[in-house]
C-alpha cells in the first residue's frame, strides 16, 4: 500500500460544511468593505525577500524567525507574503498610485504564511482579510476602520468583543522613549531571554512583545510610552478615541499594547474575541497607523493606516453550527427509469436558470434512496419522474416542509415549485 500522504504541518484544508461558514465571512467582509470605499487589490503571494526585511523590520519575530524564504531557480531570494500591507505599499509605489490619486483604500484577502508554533488559532498557512487607507492622516480613518470591523463581527453573532487601542508614537517621541527602555532593562539585562538581550541593543520596544515569562515579567513594569509621547501624538489619540465614541464604539486603552510588526507608528488597535477557547489567540483583528513607512519605501512622505482580520479566528468564534451555514437545497429531482433521469436533467437545468439550487440523483438509486437524500440536503421541494408520470406528461411535486404532493403537468412545474418556495 502506498503511503498516505498529508497536509503540511499548521497548514490545513477548508472542506464543506466549514467552508460555508468561511465563505459568509468573506462575502460579509467584502461588503463592509466596498460600502467604506475599499476596492480590492491582489497582489502576488511570493514577493522578493528585502520588501518584508525593509517593512516589517529585521529585528521582528515574523522577520527573524518566521519567514518561508527559498531561492528561485534564478537564485533569488524570495519569500511567501506573512502579511500584507507590505505588498500593498510596494504595489502602491511600484504603480506611482499616489501620483494618480490623493486617497487610496484598497482591501485584499488572502493566504498569509509564518512558520509559527503551530496551535488552536494559530497556523502556518492562514488567511487574513485587510484594508489599507493610503494618505489620510486624519485619526477619524482609523476610528472609522475599527467601527467598521465592530459592526462586521457583531453582524455575524460575535457580540463578546473587547476593542483595545494605544498609541506608540511617531518618530519624534520614539527616541526619548527607547532610551527610556534602554535604561530599565539593562540593569536586568541576565534576566532577559537570548533574544531579548539582542533586542535590547537592536530594538528595546520588541521586548514589550516577549511572551517568555521573565521578559514578560520585567516588561509589565517598564516605562509606557504615553509618558513620552509629544504634544501632536497626544492630540492625534485624543481625536481618534473621541471620533470612536462618536462612532458608539466602547474601548479601552491598553498602554502595554504593542504589536509584532515595527512599521507601526501614532495608533494600534485590536479586536479580542471574549467567547471561545482562543487564549492568547483571540485578536481577531489587528492594525494601526504607518505613517513612515511610505517614506521608508521609497516613496513620497504619505500617511497611512490599516488593519488585517484572521479569518480562521474568527470562524472559530463565531458562535453556531457550521451546518447552519450550509444554504438549504431548494429543489431536489428524483428520477425513477433512465428516461426519467433524462427528463430530471432537463427540467434540473431549466429550473437553475431562475436562480434555484437544484440537485438530482445521476445513480440509479431507489426512490426511497432518493428521498432520503433529499432529506438530508434539506431540499424545500422534491420534483418525482416515474416512468407513469413521464408517459402522461406529468410531474409529482413534493412540499418537504407541509409534507404534502400533488400532480402537475410537466409545463407547470416551474409555478408549481415557486408556490412552494413563496
Ligand atoms: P497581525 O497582527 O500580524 O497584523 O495579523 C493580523 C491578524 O491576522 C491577527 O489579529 C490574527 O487574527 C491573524 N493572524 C496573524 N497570524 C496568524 C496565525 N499564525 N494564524 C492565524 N491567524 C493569524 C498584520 O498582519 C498587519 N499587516 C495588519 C495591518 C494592516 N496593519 C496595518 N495594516
Amino acid at each position: 500500500m502506498p503511503e498516505l500522504l498529508q497536509a503540511v504541518k499548521g497548514m490545513n484544508d477548508l472542506l464543506p460544511p466549514d467552508s460555508a461558514k468561511w465563505r459568509r465571512i468573506e462575502d460579509a467582509a467584502r461588503t463592509a468593505f466596498e460600502r467604506h470605499g475599499y476596492a480590492e487589490a491582489r497582489t502576488p503571494i511570493v514577493e522578493y525577500t528585502p520588501l518584508f526585511v525593509r517593512s516589517i523590520g529585521d529585528a521582528t519575530d515574523v522577520v527573524e524567525k518566521e519567514m518561508y524564504t527559498f531561492a528561485d531557480r534564478d537564485e533569488k531570494s524570495l519569500t511567501l507574503r506573512p502579511e500584507g500591507t507590505a505588498s500593498c505599499v510596494r504595489a502602491y509605489l511600484e504603480h506611482s498610485v499616489h501620483k494618480k490619486e490623493p486617497v487610496t483604500r484598497w482591501y485584499y484577502a488572502g493566504p498569509m504564511f509564518r512558520h509559527e508554533r503551530a496551535q488552536r488559532g494559530r497556523y502556518r498557512q492562514f488567511y487574513q482579510m485587510g484594508c489599507e487607507a493610503l494618505g489620510v492622516g486624519e485619526p477619524t480613518v482609523e476610528a472609522e476602520q475599527i467601527a467598521m470591523l465592530h459592526e462586521l463581527f457583531t453582524g455575524l453573532g460575535l457580540t463578546a468583543l473587547e476593542v483595545v487601542v494605544n498609541s506608540v508614537g511617531g518618530p519624534d517621541d520614539r527616541p526619548a522613549y527607547r532610551a527610556a527602555l534602554v535604561a530599565y532593562f539593562t540593569p536586568h539585562k541576565a534576566e532577559l531571554c537570548e533574544d531579548c538581550q539582542r533586542r535590547l541593543e537592536r530594538n528595546p520596544l520588541r521586548i514589550l512583545d516577549c511572551k517568555v515569562e521573565g521578559c514578560h515579567r520585567l516588561a509589565a513594569a517598564a516605562p509606557t510610552m504615553s509618558q513620552y509621547l509629544g504634544a501632536a501624538s497626544r492630540e492625534h489619540f485624543a481625536a481618534f478615541r473621541e471620533a470612536l465614541e462618536a462612532l458608539g464604539v466602547a474601548h479601552t486603552v491598553d498602554e502595554r499594547l504593542v504589536r509584532g510588526l515595527d512599521y507601526y507608528t501614532g495608533t494600534i488597535y485590536e479586536l479580542r474575541a471574549q467567547t471561545g477557547d482562543l487564549g492568547a489567540q483571540n485578536t481577531v483583528a489587528g492594525g494601526g497607523r504607518y505613517d513612515n513607512l511610505i517614506e521608508e519605501m521609497g516613496g513620497p512622505a504619505t500617511p497611512a493606516v490599516g488593519f488585517a482580520l484572521g479569518v480562521e479566528r474568527l470562524v472559530i468564534s463565531i458562535p453556531g453550527e457550521v451546518e447552519s451555514y450550509v444554504p438549504p437545497t431548494d429543489v431536489f429531482l428524483v428520477g425513477h427509469g433512465k428516461p426519467a433521469r433524462l427528463a430530471c436533467l432537463a427540467t434540473a437545468k431549466d429550473l437553475r436558470k431562475l436562480g434555484l439550487r437544484v440537485e438530482l440523483e445521476h445513480r440509479a438509486a431507489s426512490m426511497k434512496a432518493q428521498l432520503k437524500r433529499a432529506d438530508r440536503l434539506r431540499a424545500r421541494a422534491v420534483i418525482i419522474v416515474g416512468e407513469d408520470e413521464l408517459a402522461r406528461g406529468e410531474v409529482v411535486v413534493r412540499d418537504m416542509g407541509k409534507g404534502e404532493q400533488l400532480k402537475v403537468p410537466a409545463g407547470d412545474v416551474a409555478s408549481a415549485i415557486k408556490g412552494i418556495l413563496g
